[in-house]
């Protein structure tokens, strides 16, 4: 069943943080579901625009689709992750997505309202949930990319001010997180105290997380000795952190880059391990059942395995 972000949020906030995670393709979708079939857990499954560019807009919704009916049991959101304006319209006026993020965050900061503001006016004419992003975030996404010391933690202040004067049901805040492999250096991790502060101004508020994965060291050292070269100083969020994060509102976990990784060790090792085999289904398989079991065991760090009834029983009443 697909339902708004706003609606997981409400079961959620405080207690829980629901995992967002990009696909691309078929493989990552039979994964992800089947891995919160088996943690019973709801989740959020994001599109960025350029997952729309590489499968092309009607294969990837009809892949979620297609998860959909082998799964019918789940209970997803399907959201829109750093929109711009024009795709924000073109995917609530699809009828798809039960949620869109619209990011302006690189604009002034009244520039980013007047944007955000119009697109929440045309999401929740028709019941759909908009996150938009306030601060600055390090890292690469899509075509800009930022570096750690341009990037801006979130203010307080004027994220209670873009709230108020946007309406927007959730916001990605900038709290110490970059997207990709390098986050961090030396003793960095996230800010607690500047998530505590934005709690603070609004409580209630779903915050998103952006930039969550945790770059496993194991997994980049299975990686680069199946002939690849990572960085091995990458290093990401502490998955640890998940749980103190949610009982301070940060009810949404986006990763991506983590998933990535799983794809890159399973099929390096599985070439190198059998350098005659050029049948891509075997790894393919291999993918699945990998991703499926990081799925449950992310579920576990977030709180969200086990949710689902309690979830389709708030639904229902
Ligand atoms: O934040 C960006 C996400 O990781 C999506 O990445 O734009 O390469 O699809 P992408
Ligand atoms: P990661 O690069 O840490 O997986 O973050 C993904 C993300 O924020 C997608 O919007
Ligand atoms: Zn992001």
């Amino acid at each position: 069943m697909i339902v708004t972000t706003a609606t997981l949020f409400r079961a959620a906030y405080g207690q829980y943080a629901v995992g967002a995670w990009n696909i691309n393709n078929m493989e990552q979708a039979l994964g992800l579901f089947e891995g919160h079939q088996r943690a019973q857990a709801p989740f959020i499954v994001q599109i960025s625009k350029g997952a729309r560019k590489y499968a092309g807009i009607p294969m990837i919704e009809a892949i979620i689709r297609a998860a959909e009916q082998l799964y019918p049991d789940a209970i997803f959101a399907v959201h829109l992750d750093h929109g711009d304006e024009a795709t924000c319209y073109a995917c609530i006026d699809s009828g798809f997505y039960s949620s869109v993020m619209i990011d302006a965050s690189h604009e002034p900061f009244e520039e980013n309202v007047t944007i955000t503001r119009r697109v929440v006016e045309r999401a929740h004419a028709k019941g759909i949930s908009v996150e938009a992003e306030l601060g600055m975030l390090g890292g690469v996404e899509e075509d800009i990319a930022l570096d750690e010391k341009h990037a801006r933690l979130t203010d307080p202040d004027e994220a209670k001010r873009f709230v108020e004067e946007t309406g927007v049901d959730s916001l990605a805040v900038a709290i110490g997180t970059s997207h990709g492999a390098y986050k961090f250096t030396g003793q960095q991790a996230l800010h607690f105290d500047r998530i505590a502060a934005i709690q603070e101004r609004l409580p209630g508020l779903p915050l998103v997380m952006h930039g969550s994965s945790s770059v496993p060291q194991e997994e980049v050292a299975r990686i680069n000795a199946a002939g690849g070269k990572l960085d091995p100083s990458a290093r990401g969020v502490d998955e640890n952190d998940f749980a103190r994060a949610a009982r301070l509102g940060v009810t949404k976990v986006n990763i991506d880059t983590d998933g990535r990784l799983v794809w890159t060790r399973v099929h390096r090792e599985y070439f190198r391990d059998y350098p005659q085999e050029f049948d891509f289904r075997k790894p393919g398989a291999v993918f699945i059942e990998e991703f499926a079991r990081f799925v449950v065991h992310k579920s576990q760090k977030l709180g969200s395995f086990g949710q689902l009834d309690k979830l389709r029983s708030a639904i229902s009443s």
